[in-house]
């Protein structure tokens, strides 16, 4: 008897051992699958891959059917997803927030320098402001008679949000300018963490068991986007100022100049900084800042050039979403050794079948990786990459991991070449490798379920659509459910719901509240931009910049759509128009044809169409000018701008420039010694201007 008393009580303080290990599990689990949510649905920024996360939540999933009694309210089963980043509210930018463009070693940097001073016509070396690349995220800030009046995140480069709330906390940025001012200025520059700040939030948080920050430009990002600011004030973030946005009268000549102006407003500057006066500077503050990289107390992801002289800045202008005058010098990416554990076939939205090596996971450059590209078949054969093989695996800022080398010594005797498919591993359709491309696509077009379901997540995605709360998660949870096919079905699923047995709100990790705000979120995407909608769609090769160029050039759905059914005939003017579109070449010309002629897209089309409200693109530069819309062709030699300045400013107002002269050119700009383009133009009676007089007609 009493053995067995002993027994029982016994059995009994190991059951609630247990029972207290479970809770602790998964309190550990549900914050983790909070924090991964976040880094998914709001930061844009997974740190784990989806099988990963997968596995966490099936683990607390499981928790919770065996002992029910552990679920919270806030347990990620019963809230969806992170909440929605909709919690901030937005702000257009008066000018936009760009990327920059890189360059990875001397050879490119020289060509990035040629390529100014030919663009400029400058014979002498230009001068170059270099200074490092902090690793933050960047924000915009804007000042109205020396008050800090709103501050934004980057968002997609035109529209951020509004962090007001959340840059007050931060003590390196002013709230008040300091000395002579303009009435408007926005200042740009990039929020950091301190590396010795990092160290000691982390420590903060294992203590109060909540997550670590990989790096500190998450723990920076984690902190600034804080829907509460209180949170964000226990957070010791810095901020660098780099560049202006819109101001109302010029603080300085050179970009040297801005960098001490915004010093004596009270902003701080990253240094070590130099001015440079040819390639030999440049390359040696490259060489030194590298040097001293770990013992900076912040994190630097390269160098950024810059030209000095603000003039040739402003006539330099930009390229899509980067300035001709400045480019990020990236450092050498860092690398380290694993093993492919299998190689798996992705499927993407054009088809493309990209061979992705599953790692084991290994820390590189403070982040875990598991996933590395092996690009594609042909990448596979050099390398020889094979299941079970050491591998070299680089990661370089936010660029994708790669494999870079196999270690041939570790080979196993056993193993065997991979074998790229023959067929599509999600639909099974046959796949094709078009001459001269390196990829196989599968041809099953929207067959193929990856295809599809790829081509929904874009359709969503932040320069799409921008859904909010319909990440590309829950757009694969909704198609596994059947509740999603086309984007058609996207703006129909709150009918569908109503009548629905198994209505959204029902759904696990779902409610009313949350179901609610989804249809809101969709309903306020239903008036969109014919820019956001033409890359919506996802045509092959048509990018940002170009489903805006194509907005502005055709104006409205119907008449692209029109011309480029006519566009089919090679002939045809409006097949000569869309390849006189800048960036559209033979290629991307027939994949938009391609497009636009498929009967089952013309459904989608018209199914959308009543959907939607399709208003105009409005560009953001001043279209109120003399040339915009113009067909434009220069000829000779131009005296005071070179050829690719001229061309360059003339597309940046709005005009089309053509090499060739026809019936519909507007302007011939004959420069010296024009020849046959000239005497072309006047037979055909079109307007020709003098250098000088094409440049009154610009200013
Ligand atoms: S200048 C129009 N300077 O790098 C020129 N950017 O890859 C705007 N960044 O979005 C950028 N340090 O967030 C500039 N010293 C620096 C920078 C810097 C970091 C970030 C910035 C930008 C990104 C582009």
């Amino acid at each position: 008897m009493g053995d067995l008393f002993e027994q029982d009580s016994l059995h009994e303080s190991a059951q609630e051992k247990l029972q207290e290990n479970f809770k602790t599990r998964h309190a550990e689990l549900s914050k983790l699958i909070h924090y991964h949510d976040k880094r998914y649905n709001q930061d844009d920024a997974p740190e784990i891959s989806d099988g990963e996360y997968d596995v966490l939540r099936q683990e607390l999933i499981s928790l919770e059917n065996k002992y029910p009694e552990l679920i919270t309210k806030d347990s990620p089963t019963q809230t969806v997803g992170a909440k929605p980043s909709k919690g901030f509210g937005k702000i257009k930018h008066a000018v936009p927030m760009l990327s920059l463009g890189n360059v990875f070693n001397e050879e490119e940097l020289n060509n990035f320098l040629d390529r100014i001073s030919r663009f400029l016509g400058v014979n002498e070396a230009i001068e170059i402001v270099a200074e490092p690349k902090i690793d933050g995220l960047s924000c915009s800030l804007r000042y109205v008679n020396g008050k800090l009046v709103h501050a934004a995140t980057r968002g997609d480069g035109y529209e951020g949000e509004n962090i007001t709330a959340n840059v007050l906390v931060i003590d390196d940025i002013p709230k008040t300018l300091k000395g002579g001012f303009p009435e408007l200025l926005e200042v740009r520059g990039e929020v950091y963490m301190s590396r010795h700040d990092f160290i000691t939030l982390n420590e903060k948080q294992v203590k109060e068991s909540k997550p670590a920050f990989a790096n500190p430009r998450n723990a920076a990002a984690g902190s600034l986007r804080q829907l509460d600011a209180s949170i964000t004030a226990q957070r010791p973030l810095k901020m660098f100022a780099y560049a202006l946005g819109e101001v109302t009268s010029p603080i300085a000549q050179t970009q040297w100049g801005i960098r001490n102006k915004l010093v004596s407003y009270g902003f701080s500057e990253a240094s070590p900084a130099a001015l440079c006066k040819n390639l030999k500077d440049v390359l040696k503050y490259y060489n030194e800042i590298n040097q001293a990289r770990p013992d900076l107390d912040y994190e630097i992801d390269g160098v950024v050039y810059k030209v000095n002289n603000l003039d040739y800045q402003e006539r330099l202008g930009f390229v899509s979403r980067a300035p001709r005058w400045a480019t990020a010098h990236k450092f050498p990416a860092e690398e380290a050794i694993t093993v492919i554990n299998d190689i798996d076939i992705q499927v993407g939205r054009t088809g493309v079948l990209t061979p992705v090596a599953r790692l084991e996971p290994i820390t590189v450059g403070g982040v875990v990786v598991s996933n590395a590209t092996l690009h594609n078949e042909d990448e596979i054969k050099r390398k020889d990459a094979r299941i079970g093989d050491h591998v070299t695996i680089q990661r370089a800022g936010d660029v994708i991991p790669q494999v870079v080398k196999v270690l041939m010594n570790k080979r196993k005797d056993n193993s065997a070449p991979f074998m790229f498919p023959k067929t599509c591993p999600v639909c099974d359709s046959s796949v094709v490798r078009e001459e001269g491309e390196v990829a196989w696509r599968c041809t099953g077009g929207l067959i193929c379920e990856a295809q599809a379901v790829e081509r929904l997540k874009h359709f969503v995605s932040r320069l799409a659509f921008d859904i909010d709360g319909l990440g590309a998660k829950i757009i694969q949870q909704f198609w596994d459910d059947g509740l999603l096919k086309t984007p058609v079905d996207i703006f129909t699923l709150e009918k569908r719901d109503k009548n629905s047995l198994t209505p959204v709100r029902a759904r696990e990790g779902w409610g009313d509240l949350s179901a609610k705000n989804l249809f809101q979120s969709i309903n306020d995407k239903r008036k969109i931009e014919l820019n956001r909608f033409i890359y919506a769609l996802g045509i092959r090769q048509i990018g940002e910049a170009t489903a805006k160029r194509l907005s502005s050039i055709y104006g409205d759905l119907r008449t692209l759509q029109k011309l480029m059914i006519e566009a089919q005939d090679k002939e045809s003017t409006a097949y000569e128009d869309l390849i006189n579109v800048e960036d559209i070449g033979p290629a991307t010309a027939d994949d938009l044809i391609a497009f636009f002629v498929d009967e089952g897209n013309q459904d989608i089309l018209r199914a959308l169409v009543e959907e939607l409200k399709i208003i105009p693109y409005e560009a953001p530069e001043n279209q109120d000018n003399a040339v915009v819309g113009k067909i434009v062709v220069f000829t000779g030699t131009l005296s005071k701008i070179t050829r690719a300045e001229a061309k360059a400013k003339a597309e940046s107002l709005g005009a089309k420039v053509t090499s060739s002269v026809s019936k519909k050119t507007s302007y011939l700009i004959a420069g010296e010694d024009a020849g046959s383009k000239l005497k072309k133009a006047k037979e055909l009676g079109i307007d020709i201007l003098t250098e000088d007089e094409w440049i009154n007609l610009i200013v």
